[in-house]
């Protein structure tokens, strides 16, 4: 495990974002123009493009989402930075943080002085069923998609030998729903920028309008456990324990530590990345926690010198909500079996004392794969300068961590990011 620390800091000097949603008019280009536009907005000092050197950019499959491959050079093309070098990076829905680990890397060593890092992926062009195939191919092919799984399926094993472990009940994920459709309704960028009380109103005013009988839900519990407005996808997993299918893009500008302050008064300094891989699921002996995720926690907890008790606000990989119980567990927020009680109890609320996902996670804000790790380091960059808005946290965020899974946890990657006044 690698004990340094970075061979020379590296900061963020500006990050943006597209709207997350389903944009039939819009393709990546687009939307990573859009992206990179809110981007060099946010460099309050300025910022010339000439000076960005290469450009990593996360992206899981636009071959078959698009049919589009060699995607980088287009998106350099179209933000007007050819001819520096330009790569697309592929680790499944880990692809964003990938691409922000190689920028890392290139800062770091010096081989660069700044560095655009940015996720693209548009995923709606495909009806429903091709897109759980285009994303099936991220999983074990030979073992598990030949076998029947699918992505809901996989997280649907992880959240039953879950429940068979720890009495957990589906109950408990609704929580993590909630939480961050509440968060995600205050997040102008989300796709379902929503709460589920909203959308349950929503509903029994459409049926109205429809003359059609009311529904008859007092609770949002009431509407959560009714088959008809929130249908079993893969037991016990139901369509709002999923997070969507999405477009969308984000952009992080990063230059050296020590360059950081001519651009901006409040960079934000990256001063851990840990990265691990492990076999497919059905290789795994114990399906409720993923071991890749534990050891890149580790590594990028060691590289800053900070625990898991230090860390303010975390960003993490809630594509499915057993994935978010799960997830706060593998980075040492709580206890093994105790992170379901979190969103009950409101520990991982907005308020509560380790908020988790603000921006709405994957769940509320979108998961355009290629994009989503990207974004949770544009969401903690927003937090920690105090520049997040209607759902900014309380108090000061000096400390920050982002947490990102490709498939089922083949590929983790951790970041931690530290405000210094
Ligand atoms: N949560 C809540 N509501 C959702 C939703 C979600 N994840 N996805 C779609 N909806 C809503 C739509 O807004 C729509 O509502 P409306 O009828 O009020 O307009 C309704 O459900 C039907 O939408 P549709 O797009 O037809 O849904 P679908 O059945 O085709 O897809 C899923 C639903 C859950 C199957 C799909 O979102 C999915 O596959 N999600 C998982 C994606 C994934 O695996 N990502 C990678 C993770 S590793």
């Amino acid at each position: 495990m690698p004990t340094t620390s970075l061979p020379r800091g590296v900061a963020i000097i500006g990050a943006g974002m597209s709207k997350f949603g389903a944009f039939p008019e819009k393709n990546s280009r687009d939307l990573f123009v859009e992206a990179y536009k809110d981007l060099l907005a946010s460099v309050e000092k300025g910022f010339d493009p000439r000076q960005i050197e290469s450009f990593y950019l996360g992206n899981f499959s636009s071959d078959l989402f698009e049919h589009q491959a060699h995607m980088a050079p287009l998106l350099a093309d179209a933000v007007g930075l050819t001819p520096i070098p330009a790569a697309r990076v592929e680790n499944a829905c880990a692809s964003g943080a990938t691409a922000l680990r190689q920028g890392v890397m290139a800062i770091a060593s010096g081989m660069a002085d700044a560095v655009l890092v940015g996720g693209a992926e548009k995923m709606t062009n495909l009806p429903t069923a091709d897109v759980t195939d285009t994303l099936a191919a991220a999983a074990d092919m030979a073992f598990e998609i030949s076998a029947g799984f699918t992505f809901p399926g996989f997280y649907a094993a992880i959240a039953t030998a879950y429940m068979a472990k720890y009495g957990m009940k589906p109950e408990h994920l609704m929580n993590v729903a909630l939480k961050n459709h509440e968060n995600g309704a205050l997040n102008p960028n989300a796709q379902f920028g929503v709460t589920i009380q909203k959308w349950m109103e929503g509903r029994v005013a459409a049926a109205l309008k429809k003359g059609k009988p009311a529904p008859t839900w007092q609770t949002v519990m009431d509407f959560l456990h009714d088959d008809s407005a929130n249908p079993m996808v893969a037991w016990p997993l139901r369509l709002f324990d999923c997070s969507p299918i999405t477009d969308g893009a984000s952009a992080l500008l990063l230059v050296p530590a020590d360059r950081a302050k001519d651009y901006t008064d409040t960079p934000i300094y990256i001063t851990g990345s840990g990265q691990a891989s492990d076999s497919a699921l059905h290789d795994r002996a114990d399906l409720t926690a993923l071991p890749a995720a534990q050891r890149a926690a580790a590594q990028a907890y060691q590289m800053a010198g900070v625990t898991a008790r230090d860390i303010r606000i975390a960003e993490v990989h809630d594509c499915f909500t057993i994935a978010e119980v799960v997830a706060t567990e593998d980075l040492g927020f709580f206890a093994p079996g105790e992170g379901y009680r979190a969103a009950e109890d409101g520990v991982t609320a907005r308020d509560g004392a380790k908020p988790i996902n603000t921006s709405g996670g994957l769940k509320s804000k979108g998961h355009p794969v290629g994009a989503s790790g990207v974004a949770q380091a544009v969401e903690v960059f927003k937090q920690m300068r105090g520049q997040a808005g209607a759902r900014q946290v309380s108090g000061d965020v000096p400390l920050a961590l982002t947490h990102n899974v490709g498939a089922t946890g083949s590929t983790c990657l951790v970041h931690i990011y530290e405000r210094k006044d």
